[in-house]
């Protein structure tokens, strides 16, 4: 695990920019997995300025996203699909046909985890995967205590999590208590996983994640088995391991 230090939020969002144009670049048809949460969006927002500077074209590139909220249409504004439009598919040249979040309102949800497994397995694997991290050490939405081995399933959200998120919604119960999650056999599987962690709030996981054992009480401590992962944390999420 390669850990990459930056001063803040701009500094992490502009670090992951330059190493995911590079990427989509280099590739000839990238398949990236993508992420939501407040922490990717400055990301986003430097795609979006480099695709209109010329510097970067989404024409080839297939995308995988991590999760989608059960029970919320795609037009919901506090759905996946609804962030990734909004934040970057409105915004670049990549075809809609080439991306799958999850169907969090699909009949079948079984069917549609193996959906979504069977999509990204047929595109040839994910190239890049970005990542973000839960307070708690989530990632995707597997919660402390999911399996390594685990595919794509529904899961139960922790009270913790849907606290955290109920920032977006109108109010805490309308926070959806599952979720589709790529599991985290299924981002293992990516040839590469940028992870990327700001704040105070954070502190905590980076903590844990860099001096702590590789556990399923901390779903992140897994990335410490993979080849080729890059964390880029801001100062603020360094506090815990700077006061030691
Ligand atoms: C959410 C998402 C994760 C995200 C995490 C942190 O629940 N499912 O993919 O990484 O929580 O969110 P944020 O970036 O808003 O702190």
């Amino acid at each position: 695990m390669e850990v990459i230090r930056v001063k803040d939020y701009d500094g992490m969002s502009e670090e992951a920019a330059s190493i995911l144009v590079e990427r989509i670049n280099r590739l000839d048809n990238p398949v990236l997995g993508l992420a939501t949460g407040s922490t990717p969006e400055g990301l986003y927002k430097r795609l979006i300025e480099e695709y209109k500077q010329g510097n970067v074209s989404f024409k080839n590139v297939k995308s995988f996203n991590l999760d989608e909220y059960v029970g919320l249409e795609k037009n919901d504004p506090n759905s996946y699909y609804y962030f990734m439009k909004e934040k970057l598919f409105d915004h670049v040249d990549i075809s809609l046909e080439n991306v799958r979040v999850p169907n969090g309102v699909a009949s079948d949800l079984q069917q549609e985890c193996k959906d979504h497994e069977a999509a990204i397995q047929a595109s040839g694997g994910i190239d890049v995967q970005l990542l973000g991290i839960g307070a708690n050490g989530h990632i995707g939405f597997n919660e402390p205590g999911t399996p390594f081995s685990s595919k794509t399933q529904v899961v139960d959200l922790d009270e913790s999590t849907i606290e955290a998120n109920s920032r977006f919604f109108d109010s805490i119960e309308d926070v959806p208590t599952q979720a589709v999650s790529m599991g985290i056999e299924t981002i293992m599987n990516s040839k590469e996983i940028l992870l990327l962690i700001s704040g105070a709030g954070k502190a905590e996981a980076l903590d844990r994640l860099i001096n702590g054992d590789v556990t399923e009480d901390l779903p992140a401590s897994v990335l410490k088995n993979h080849p080729n992962v890059t964390v880029i944390a801001d100062d603020a999420a360094f506090t815990v391991i700077d006061s030691k």
